[in-house]
Formats: structure tokens, sequence, C-alpha cells
């Protein structure tokens, strides 16, 4: 058995700029991501919708969350669930309608929570009004530079412009055919062929996306998710690059389809239109490891908040936490920026499963939900994070993601973190539709429905309840600062300087003491002052 020293080592803390004037409503907002999919089906379909969200605000209400944030809702042929948008304003038949948006709106802010929206900047659907005008006029029209259209290589054009795959798999460049039927130009695509990349050089791309901002701000939307917020800018000439180092759904630093300098002046023409709305913010997806390029999109006439993806990437390790931990609030630190923190999200593999699955992956999970909710800045929960939902393992017919055929079938995908959420009863579709869900449902969720887990003051659910509770009433969660204290191998402690909550985490196998301090919550139950492997606490 081992104790936590209370020796402070401050040496990591970053530098924070200690005055505040303002307070932005998101500053420590819990966001909750719903994958309108898969949240609740109100007309069953098997598909869920708007109004099945506007149905569960008394729940999301019960888990004291600040704010939604709903993936795609717009009109979109749905080759990636919604992220290839046909019209950025309107909402799709299988979501609903314009009303049935307005209704959710006002029935959220009614409840004191905000609702905020994916937007998908960087392409189009290839149904999108533009897209169909590109395909009907001749190489080099307007209308072809609103995308990127190139001629092939190699005699006949019939190679692709440059060798850049697709970050779903195969080329990230598809052939047309002319109005005239003869074989022609090539357009980019850095996601699936239904999801041509924008040209933002392009005035009308520019023109466009800021009427779609005005359009939702002035309905009452409160902010946006910026999809692909670091790859809106191509770079001059989009030369050949060495791909040796790539991952399928995953770029590096050095990648030509990402984090190229004239992105900043994108977002600033954002920003411009966002300050019109001083209580509107956005947040931006940003795959950039590099902590001094990340900072640069959250500067003060950029993005509000950015995407960092390290405490999702990093395994249940002390040292690695740490570090992710480390690494994301001296990214933000440079520019005054606000943390933000997220374990899980539709692209990514639920938490439960990346822990090791079973009871010891819930295990962990619990403990990793107390570290990110004793952290400064805003927090992103996916639905179902809150059930300790697992990853399904979905039999080949049932795959949905473009990533599956995309790959000639090598990587299943992410339908696996999709999977529609389980409200009552004992048996599929457990409340969510009254049809067939769109994604099986596993015959096992019973004891994880939120049926289940709302009275059971053990359940994850109720976990998720008392600490998101804790963090917004207690004084203990103020000030901006995290100073680290000694700790065994396996463990770490840190303590918010301001408010004085320290979190404990045990990411050992064997039971540790803990420091002295009154016990706030724990992930599992600490007897005789002992926290048990895979678990954290809160202590005042
Ligand atoms: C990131 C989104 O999170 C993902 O789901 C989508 O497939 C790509 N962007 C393309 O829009």
């Amino acid at each position: 058995m081992r104790d936590v020293s209370d020796a402070p080592d401050t040496s990591a803390t970053p530098d924070r700029p200690s005055e505040v004037t303002v307070e932005p409503w998101w500053l420590d907002a819990i966001f909750y991501q719903v994958y309108p999919r898969s949240f609740a089906d109100s007309d069953g379909d098997g598909v869920g919708d708007l109004t099945g969200v506007e149905n569960m605000l008394g729940y999301l209400e019960l888990l004291g969350v600040n704010a939604l944030w709903l993936s795609p809702v717009m009109r979109s042929p749905m080759a990636d669930h919604g992220y290839d948008v046909s019209d950025p304003r309107d909402i799709d038949p299988l979501f609903g309608d314009l009303a049935a948006m307005d209704s959710l709106v006002a029935a959220a802010h009614a409840r004191g929570m905000k609702v905020t929206m994916d937007l998908v900047p960087n392409h189009t659907s290839i149904e999108h009004r533009w897209f169909r005008e590109a395909l009907a006029s001749p190489p080099g029209s307007p209308e072809r530079e609103r995308y990127f259209f190139r001629d092939g290589r190699g005699p006949d054009g019939s190679e692709p412009p440059n060798n850049w795959p697709s970050i779903f798999g195969g080329p990230a460049w598809t052939r047309v055919t002319e109005p005239d039927g003869s074989p022609g130009q090539w357009y980019l695509h850095i996601f699936a062929p239904e999801q041509p990349d924008l040209n933002w050089d392009d005035p009308d791309v520019v023109a466009d996306l800021h009427a779609t901002l005005r359009f939702w701000l002035d309905r009452g939307i409160d902010g946006f998710r910026i999809d692909v917020a670091h790859g809106m800018a191509k770079p001059a000439g989009l030369p050949d690059h060495d791909w040796s180092d790539n991952e399928l759904l995953h770029n590096t630093d050095d990648d030509p389809r990402f984090d190229n300098p004239e992105v900043h002046e994108i977002h600033r023409g954002i920003r411009k239109v966002l300050d019109e709305y001083p209580e509107a913010m956005t947040v931006g997806e940003i795959w950039v490891r590099d902590n001094e390029r990340f900072g640069e999109y959250i500067r003060p006439d950029e993005l509000h908040l950015g995407f960092n993806f390290r405490l999702a990437e990093a395994p249940f390790a002390a040292d690695d936490v740490r570090a992710a931990i480390e690494q994301s609030l001296a990214a933000v630190a440079q520019v005054g920026g606000t943390p933000t923190w997220t374990l899980s999200n539709h692209d990514v593999e639920r938490e439960v499963t990346r822990y090791g699955g079973g009871a010891v992956g819930r295990d962990r999970a619990r403990a990793m939900l107390l570290v990110e909710l004793a952290l400064p800045g805003a927090v992103f929960l996916y639905n179902g994070a809150e059930l300790g939902l697992p990853n399904v393992d979905l039999p080949d017919d049932a795959l949905q993601d473009p990533v599956w055929e995309r790959s000639g079938r090598t990587e299943r995908g992410r339908d696996g973190c999709r999977v529609p959420l389980p409200w009552k009863g004992t048996e599929p579709p457990y409340g969510f539709t009254t049809g067939q869900p769109w994604l099986p449902m596993p015959d096992d969720w019973a004891p994880l429905t939120v049926e289940a887990q709302l009275e059971d003051v053990t359940s994850t659910l109720s976990l998720y309840r008392s600490a998101i509770e804790l963090r917004a009433n207690r004084p203990e969660f103020a000030g901006p600062e995290v100073d680290w204290y000694g700790s065994p191998a396996g463990c770490f402690a840190f303590r918010r300087r301001e408010g004085g909550l320290t979190c404990v985490l045990n990411a050992t196998s064997g039971p540790i003491m803990l420091p002295p301090g009154t016990l706030l919550l724990s992930s599992s139950p600490v007897v005789e002052g002992q926290l048990p492997p895979d678990s954290a606490a809160w202590l005042i």
C-alpha cells in the first residue's frame, strides 16, 4: 500500500493570464454531443430525430449538462451520416424540419440549455446545387472554381492530379465525365467521393458560409462545432507528399491536406460574423498535435474553443494521462485560451472498450470521468458515455460507415460507437424506437438502460449526475490553474490552485491510501481511506 504524498510539484503548471473580465457561458460548460441518428426516435423509422431530442430534454436537464452539440442535421443524402450537406440552411426530413429545430431550441432554452450545431464548411455533398452546377459546366468555369477540379496526369489525364489519399481510404480524387460525354477532370475529396472539398479562395464559398452562420444564429442557435476546422485551406499547387507514415482516419502535422496557414484567415472571417452575436461561440475540430500550431486556432480573433483530442488518445496510464493534460493546458495557455476535454465522440472507440472493456474498462472510464470533470475548461460528453456504453461489434452486413467499403473492407469504421441509446425495457430496441433501429442493438444492454440506471446510486449514470452537479455548484472547482503533487508510480494527484479540489487517479492494480482531506466523490467505493485500482477520487 502506498501513500499519495502531498508535496506540490508546480514545475509543469502552464502560465495563464489570471485576469478574466468577462465570463462567457462556454468557459466551463459541459456540452453533450447528440448523435441525432442514435439518440431518440420519435416517429418509428428507426433513426433518431429532433423531436426525439426535444422529448428527452428532461433527461438531459437531470443529467445537468449546459449545452447540446447536435451532429449535422442539415439536408444531406447521408453518405457520411450528415457530414455531406446538400443544403446547409435546411433540416433533413429524416430529422424533422425547421419548425422542429425551432421548437427544440425554444424548449432547450426554456430549460436553460444552449444548443450548438455542427457545421461542415470544408466540403459539400455531391447533391449540393453547386456541385451539380460544376458538373454541368466546362473546365475553367466559375462553377468549377468553387471546388478543386483539376486535369489528370499522364498522357490521357487518366491518373489523379496528385498522390493524396482520402482519409477514408482510396485516392482523394474522382474523375468526372464532362457535359459532352468525354472523360473529364478530377475533383478533390479529402473524405468520401460524395464529399467534394470546397475552394475557400472562392468568394462565393466564403459568403455562403457567412450567410449560413447568420441564418442559424438568427434562429437562436448558440454556437457551432466546425467540422475539419484545420483542413479548409489547401496548399498552393496541391503538391505530392510522401505518405509512408499515413494512417487511415489520422493525419500527421506535416500532412499537406491539413493545417495550412491560410486557414486562419478563414477563421478570422467566421469570427467577425460571430462577434455580431456576442453570446455565440465556435469550437473547431482541430487534429493538430503541435501545441503552438494548435494554439493559433484559438487566438482571440479566431475560434472560441478548439477540440483537443489528447485525452481521448491517451491510454489508461497515469503518466500518459498526465502528459495529455499538461500538453492540452500548454497548448491553450500561450494564447490565453480555454482548455477543452473529451474522452470520446462519434469518430472514436468508446472509452469503456478503449480502456480494456468489461468491468475493468467501465471502472477506468468512470475514473477518467472524474479526472476530466476535475479539470478547468469546457467538457464535451458523447451521448451514451453517461451510461457506460461499450463499443459494439457489429456484423459485416450492418456496417454503414463509408470507411468500411472505402478501405476495401479492411477497416470496420465507426459504427460500433454509434449504436442507438438504450432508454428502457429489457430487450432491443430498449425504447429507442418503435421500429427497427438503424444499427442492431445488443441483447445484453438491459442493465445499461437509462431506466435501469436512474434509481441505482452505484450506476455510471448516477456517477455522472453527481459529478456534474458537484462541478457546477462547489467553489472548489474555481480557477484555471492546476498544481501537480508527487505521487507513487501509476498514480497522480492534482489540485485546482484557486478552489482547492484535489483529484487523485489510481491507475495501478492495487489500492492506495488517499491523502488527507474530505472525500467528495469517488468512482469506486473508498473503504478506510483506500482508493481501489482503476479509480479516481475528489477530495476537498
Ligand atoms: C469529422 C467528423 O467528425 C466525421 O464524422 C466526418 O466523417 C468527417 N469530419 C468528414 O466530415
